[in-house]
């Protein structure tokens, strides 16, 4: 069965000069059959391309050459959909990306006067969306739900946001939430946004030594928390965690004066939570009182909406910086066209407000298109593996999107467990976080989505704000495992180790010609940093910190970190950190952390250490190892496997070859390669023989 989707496209004639990362595309003809282990392309139905916003190759390539040709024409028109105070001035961008030519400087609508919660409630209010269900809640228990429509939601967030006012918090200051994935999370995030508070949200899997870390940085003037969430069968007791960072924060010159908790009985009782009267108070017991409407804080499109720490190749967090006009246009265009939203749509992305997708996918995308939101609270397997079908049907989920991990672990739980579930509603898929292995694509494709839903395999960082490289799901025929190609406005390249771009079918570093309206600002109190690590790689561009593949037909396949930072389970973890938490136990000596292939989290971590002098290895020595860095960074931070190492392979000036760090973990002996420079070759073979100890 084939349809005329798409016969022969040569987009080469189509795309502007200066954007060769597309060579041409040649199609070929599947129709609406399955997608099989030998076929290179899977297109979208017929059916499903005549509905979507973006139809055809051609159509996205002529809008792509837009976005390219004349950014500041194609972005201030989507601009102008949204609610401005008042116009942004005469450069809808202004950039210096050529750390040669000074500092690193990105601008877009700067002078426009906006609010971003004010487009996300009270703009669709207005339009008629104030009776429409914004957020539907659904417990860890199954029988535990809520909904908020756009309207009840706009008045807990000014509840919120009156409140956060009188306690001092004005435009410009810095507010921690530490919250589960609970309606407050995104209400606090909003309630700041309101008032022009920088948010700052921690995931609530972080250490207290990881809070307070954050804590001591941004110095908030409020942090709020609840007292306890349920995932799954397990209690976690966030406000002890959050009364220990704030102890931490204060040795090291930070106080906290007020700590608003979210009472959340079903986890755990009120009078069961460590108090500390003058600083701490019940969510509950005063934000109520508060009105329901709060005057909008206007702010430039360049004021700071939110920073989140995310990690890097040294120990530190950074504080990754987004300001407010062009992140807001860049995540409500990205949510648009890479799911090919509709309003009539129900959307639910698994990620956690505490990570980057939760900011953009979660909260600000959805709510600036006014979407119908899933926030789940529990672990995705709990009751059992069927959880999240369990949740699509009841729902009626439209737009699913989550990540490999989770893919390939409901994969290995077996079919059964979503074939029980009807998934009729699904229409579109999407994935993030890691390389979607093409094994793990075509279950979810064709399993999960019925060989019906077209998956969206979303490329981009903490750092982009949104999607860069993503399949727009009606345009394009999609290849297991590529990301496909660039999103409106963004110029990916790719280039040798020398920073010379390649062109045609290649495989070298990921970079980014020219700024994009949801990029990151600056490393918050670090520009220096911010500007060595992205933009010092590469001169003249924008370094992801990725590698990268471009196939004879353009399509972009990512191939993962290609610097110190571990991808694990879709988290971002850098090895400096495991590091410097494992030597931090009194008995470790040094540590050496890898990335090895894990079958379900994508990179296990694979720590390296040795002991000083004189201790035993044992079995609870490696238990007290891994729960150091539990403790320090939290529990998706533990090592996977500790392997006892009397030495490191170190070269004569003391550098340690990780490389060869890399082929012991993954027990490819037989590509050590050239082990003579070390200063003590002698050290491999020890390596190898305490292998399996
Ligand atoms: O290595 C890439 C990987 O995740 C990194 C960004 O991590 P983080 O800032 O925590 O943001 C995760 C959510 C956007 C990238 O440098 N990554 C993310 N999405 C993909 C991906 N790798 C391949 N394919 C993806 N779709």
């Amino acid at each position: 069965k084939t349809n005329n989707f798409l016969r022969h496209v040569e987009s080469m004639k189509l795309m502007p000069s200066g954007a060769g990362h597309i060579s041409h595309l040649n199609a070929v003809i599947l129709g609406d059959s399955l997608a099989t282990e030998e076929d290179d392309f899977v297109l979208p139905s017929h059916d499903f391309a005549s509905q979507a916003n973006v139809q055809s190759p051609e159509q996205y390539l002529k809008m792509y050459k837009r976005s390219i040709e004349d950014p500041a024409g194609f972005w201030s028109e989507i601009a102008a959909e949204f609610y401005w105070k008042q116009k942004w001035g005469h450069k809808v961008c202004d950039e210096n990306f050529d750390v040669r030519k000074g500092n690193i400087k990105i601008e877009w609508f700067k002078g426009g006067i906006t609010n971003i919660c004010y487009n996300c409630l009270d703009r669709n209010i207005e339009a008629g969306l104030g009776d429409k269900v914004a957020i539907y809640w659904e417990g860890n228990e199954p029988d535990l739900d809520g909904t908020l429509t756009y309207i009840q939601l706009l008045h807990q967030v000014c509840q919120l946001a009156n409140y956060l006012k009188d306690n001092g918090v004005k435009k410009g200051d810095a507010v921690i939430i530490y919250l589960p994935m609970l309606m407050e999370l995104p209400i606090a995030m909003l309630a700041c946004a309101r008032i022009g508070a920088v948010h700052s949200v921690v995931f609530a899997g972080f250490s207290a030594e990881s809070l307070a870390q954050r804590i001591i940085d941004c110095k908030p003037k409020v942090v709020i928390t609840c007292n306890a969430v349920k995932r799954g069968l397990k209690v976690l007791y966030l406000k002890d965690i959050v009364d220990a960072a704030i102890k931490d924060s204060a040795q090291n010159g930070v106080s906290i004066d007020k700590c608003l908790v979210y009472g959340n009985s079903l986890a755990t009782k009120r009078e069961d939570t460590k108090w500390k009267d003058g600083r701490d108070i019940w969510w509950q017991d005063v934000v109520p009182q508060y009105p329901t409407s709060c005057l909008v804080e206007w702010v430039d499109a360049e004021d700071p909406l939110f920073l989140l720490y995310t990690s890097g190749s040294t120990g530190k967090p950074k504080g990754v910086l987004h300001t407010t006009g062009g992140y807001m246009v860049y995540t409500a265009t990205t949510f648009k066209y890479a799911f090919d939203y509709k309003q009539s749509d129900i959307y639910w992305c698994t990620a956690d407000c505490g990570w980057i997708t939760g900011h953009s996918y979660v909260t600000y995308g959805p709510m600036l298109n006014g979407a119908s939101v899933i926030v789940y609270e529990g672990a995705p397997n709990y009751p059992d593996a069927g959880r999240c079908w369990d949740i699509v049907d009841k729902y009626k989920v439209t737009i699913f999107y989550t990540a490999p991990t989770l893919v390939r672990s409901l994969m290995r739980d077996g079919d059964d467990f979503v074939t029980r579930y009807s998934r009729k509603s699904l229409r579109v898929l999407g994935s993030v976080g890691e390389p979607i292995n093409p094994s793990a694509w075509r279950w979810f494709y064709n399993v999960v989505g019925d060989s019906r839903c077209p998956i969206s395999d979303t490329w981009w960082q903490t750092e982009t704000g949104g999607f860069m490289i993503t399949p727009l799901p009606g345009a394009w025929p999609q290849k297991p495992g590529s990301a496909t190609f660039p999103f409106f406005g963004v110029q990916p390249v790719i280039v040798d180790e020398n920073g010379v771009e390649i062109e045609g079918e290649c495989s070298g570093y990921l970079c980014v010609k020219k700024s994009w309206p949801g990029a990151f600002r600056t490393l918050y109190g670090d520009h220096e940093r911010y500007e060595t690590t992205y933009f010092k790689a590469f001169a003249g561009y924008y370094f992801s910190g990725d590698g990268c593949s471009r196939d004879k037909d353009g399509y972009h396949w990512l191939t993962g970190r290609v610097d110190d930072v571990i991808n694990v389970s879709g988290h971002r973890i850098g090895t400096a950190e495991v590091e410097s938490a494992l030597v931090s136990h009194p008995k470790c000596a040094e540590a050496a952390v890898v990335g090895v292939e894990h079958a379900v989290k994508g990179q296990g971590i694979y720590a390296f250490v040795t002991m000083v002098d004189g201790v035993q290895y044992s079995e609870e020595l490696r238990k007290e190892l891994v729960l150091t860095v539990r403790k320090q960074i939290g529990a998706f931070a533990a090592p996977d496997k500790i392997h006892w190492a009397p030495g490191l392979p170190k070269t004569r000036s003391g550098k340690i070859m990780r490389r060869i760090l890399r082929k012991i973990a993954s027990r490819q002996l037989d590509e050590l390669g050239d082990t003579s420079t070390l200063a003590d070759p002698n050290v491999v073979n020890q390596l190898i023989e305490l292998a399996d100890s």
